[in-house]
């Protein structure tokens, strides 16, 4: 299956303020690379070289300073800006065109993993159409959206509920067939004046679409301090992305 990769790099980054006060978030060191650099590795591994970045205006710039063409990586990035952070789902919107009618496979661009995706690719291109989500045990599910399941099927997500009905958090890697822009634009602004990626889930798990995988090795999100610390940690226990990229000692 002919399949699009999409990383999401908007958002304030506010609490790693200061770090991200003249830069993007993204951009920050995790392990060996910019943050960015990791989920694009993802997402070339399993086979995707058609990308799209989305960013927030401030730092576009050096956003595409630090990744280029994709010349360099061996792969073709094609950028869009958004203008507010105005949730994940709403970053996801502009990607429309960029997939056509193809399916993609999106991650935040602070999500930081050790499992290949060459698996949940072939699972969801068995699949054929729907959405697909995978879920990560985790001591601390308040700070996720955290999935109810039910046997083999995922019967609900609450994005970071105060008493988790489980310790399954969903993490930011997701796969979507086309249909994910027409239900984007069915999804209102939460409480905290997001689109709610949640909300986009939760309508494929109502529609019976959605399955879900889980991820074996590590995982962890690199928007806090703690857990910027953690992914660097981690990562640097990790072949660095991009090997064949020159580094200058
Ligand atoms: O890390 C996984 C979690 O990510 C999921 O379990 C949650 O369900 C999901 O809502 C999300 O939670 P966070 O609150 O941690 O997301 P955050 O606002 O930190 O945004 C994560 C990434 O999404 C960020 O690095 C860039 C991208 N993003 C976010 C927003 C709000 C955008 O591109 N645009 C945005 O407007």
């Amino acid at each position: 299956m002919r399949m699009k990769g999409v990383v999401l790099a908007g958002g304030t980054g506010s609490r790693l303020f200061p770090l991200t006060k003249v830069t993007n978030k993204h951009l920050l060191p995790v392990g060996q690379a910019p943050m960015i650099w990791h989920p694009v590795w993802k997402l070339k591994q399993g086979g995707i070289e058609e990308i799209l970045i989305v960013t927030g205006t401030e730092h576009m710039g050096a956003v595409v300073g630090c990744l280029g063409s994709g010349k360099d990586f061996g792969c073709r990035f094609t950028y869009k800006v958004q203008d507010e952070a105005g949730g994940i789902a709403q970053a996801l919107a502009l990607a429309e065109n960029f997939a056509s009618e193809e399916p993609i496979c999106v991650i935040l661009g602070d999500n930081i993993f050790q499992d290949g995706l060459g698996s949940q690719m072939e699972a969801y291109a068995r699949q054929g159409r729907g959405a697909r989500i995978l879920l990560k045990l985790v001591p601390d599910p308040q700070r996720f959206g955290v999935a109810e399941v039910l046997g083999d099927r995922v019967v609900g997500i609450e994005e970071k509920p105060k008493t988790p009905k489980s310790s399954m958090a969903v993490a930011g890697i997701y796969f979507y067939d086309r249909k994910v822009f027409d239900i984007i634009r069915t999804v209102r602004p939460s409480g905290r004046g997001e689109l709610e990626i949640t909300d986009v889930n939760n309508t494929y798990i109502q529609r019976g679409e959605m399955s879900f995988g889980s991820l074996e090795g590590w995982w962890s999100d690199a928007g806090t301090f703690p857990s910027l610390a953690l992914a660097g940690e981690l990562a640097t226990k990790e072949p660095a992305p991009f090997p064949d990229i020159p580094r200058k000692d």
